[in-house]
């Protein structure tokens, strides 16, 4: 269970350059859904996962996991919680090493030991289990460098990898944006896969509509630093790819309305 208070953070405050990035975020996630995040380019996306990951500290405003307030924490100590996936297949994992040198890294986030000792026969074996069912042949490569990969192998490795300890949330920042249409398709499904299987509470942020309506089970909607509409429920599984459209329309239009003519108008433009 997620959250999150009044977030806000202003980049470069008191400066011509001044952001706004996030106005007030109010959001709340239960336990084991997972949610996508929508918006147009620079309305705060990113910028949200950061502050839940601990990238930075809010001006203000508080973010609780499982009522825990984690708001002071630093990023170290949030990664014991969160699982993360970037948009750069190669953002999560490192190029010289080999499949299993990685994976045991990410099996072993926050323990001291050597890798020698954790590359047992019996890991050995976990591992393979594992990346055999991603269903991309990799399990008879476990010693090859992860920089031999695809862009789409590295990063269904790195979902993997990201969500090996069952975090207690996942988030995923465009994660199949850079990749071909194909990779990125066995990418999602993977995704939807592997939330389902460990039940994990799940942020999603995407570019692409189809993926919103086919993904997650609620929508979040962001323009300008606000959560400006949600979609849940019997609404989510109904929305399709002109709905979002047509609300992002409705979002634009109203940002243009004069608020008094909005007042005179009613309260569905308000
Ligand atoms: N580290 C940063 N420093 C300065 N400005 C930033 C930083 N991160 C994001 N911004 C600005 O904040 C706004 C929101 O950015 P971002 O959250 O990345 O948008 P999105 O992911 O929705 O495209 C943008 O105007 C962006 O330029
Ligand atoms: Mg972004």
């Amino acid at each position: 269970m997620i959250n999150i208070r009044r977030l806000t953070k202003t980049f470069f405050p008191n400066t011509p350059n001044e952001v706004q990035a996030l106005r007030g975020i109010d959001l709340d996630i239960p336990e084991g859904c997972f949610a996508g995040i929508i918006g147009t380019n620079g309305s705060g996306k990113s910028t949200l996962l950061n502050a839940v990951a601990g990238t930075f500290e809010p001006d203000q405003g508080r973010i609780l996991i499982d009522q825990q307030d984690i708001t002071n924490w630093a990023e170290y100590r949030r990664a014991s919680l969160i699982g993360r996936v970037f948009q750069n297949p190669f953002a999560g994992t490192a190029a010289d090493m080999t499949i299993a040198e990685n994976v045991v890294m990410a099996m072993r986030r926050g323990c001291s030991r050597g890798l020698g000792l954790a590359l047992r026969r019996s890991v050995r074996d976990e591992i393979a289990d594992r990346i055999r069912s991603l269903k991309m042949g990799l399990e008879d490569r476990l010693d090859n460098p992860i920089g031999t990969l695809s862009g789409g192998q590295r990063q269904a490795l790195t979902l993997l990898m990201a969500t090996w300890l069952r975090p207690r949330l996942l988030l995923l920042d465009e994660h199949t944006a850079a990749l071909d249409p194909k990779s990125a398709a066995q990418v999602a499904e993977l995704t939807l896969e592997i939330i389902r299987r460990e039940k994990l509470t799940a942020l999603m942020v995407t570019h692409s509509m189809q993926q919103a309506v086919q993904l997650p089970e609620h929508i979040i909607m962001m323009h300008k630093g606000q959560i400006v509409r949600q979609f849940g429920g019997q609404e989510k599984a109904r929305v399709r790819v002109p709905d979002l459209l047509a609300a992002f329309d409705h979002v634009r239009r109203r940002e243009q309305l004069d608020p008094a003519v909005a007042e005179i108008l009613g309260r569905q433009y308000v």
